[in-house]
């Protein structure tokens, strides 16, 4: 028996999608197997190891256990949408600077995570990494490089902020 295909209707990275995919498939897989966006990682696949984690609406999320349909009418940013116009986002930056990537397959997951924070709490402390990034798993890396990494880039955002503001002010 064939499964009745839907279509869903997303924002990803700034650009209108659309899919058609059976009712029960989860913002992950309409991401990766609809729309070839294969960045975030099939993890666990049960909300467990954070590999999946996309932003929507600029927050972290589970991909692999929330229903696309529930991302209909909403933001979604993968780690292919990270990078600016001018280059990689700093926290990708720092993570090639730092060698915070082994395997890489939890690093997309991390990033989205990282980046979420960087745009809430643009200096965070190390206790503030840790605590935003406690659901991504790593079995690689014991986490430092990922910590100072994270830590650096918020020093780089906000040197880019006071050398704007220095710009804007002279
Ligand atoms: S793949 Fe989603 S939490 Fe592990
Ligand atoms: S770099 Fe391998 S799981 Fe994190």
């Amino acid at each position: 028996m064939s499964t009745s295909l839907e279509i869903v209707r997303l924002t990803v990275n700034g650009d209108p999608r659309t899919a058609g995919v059976p009712p029960h498939w989860t913002l992950l897989e309409t991401l990766r197997y609809a729309m070839g966006l294969t960045g975030s990682k099939q993890g666990c696949d049960k909300g467990d190891c954070g590999a999946c984690t996309v932003l929507v609406d600029g927050e972290p999320t589970l991909s692999c256990i929330t229903p696309v349909w529930e991302a209909e009418g909403h933001r979604v940013t993968t780690v292919e949408g990270l990078a600016g116009p001018d280059g990689p986002h700093p926290v990708q930056d720092a993570f090639d600077r730092y060698g915070a990537g082994q395997c890489g397959f939890c690093t997309p997951g991390v990033l989205c995570s990282a980046a979420a924070l960087l745009e809430r709490t643009p200096t965070p402390s190390r206790h503030e990494v840790k605590e935003a990034l406690a659901g991504n798993l790593c079995r690689c890396t014991g986490y430092t490089k990922i910590l100072d990494a994270v830590v650096d880039a918020g020093r780089v955002l906000a040197e880019r902020t006071s050398g704007s503001g220095e710009a804007s002010n002279g």
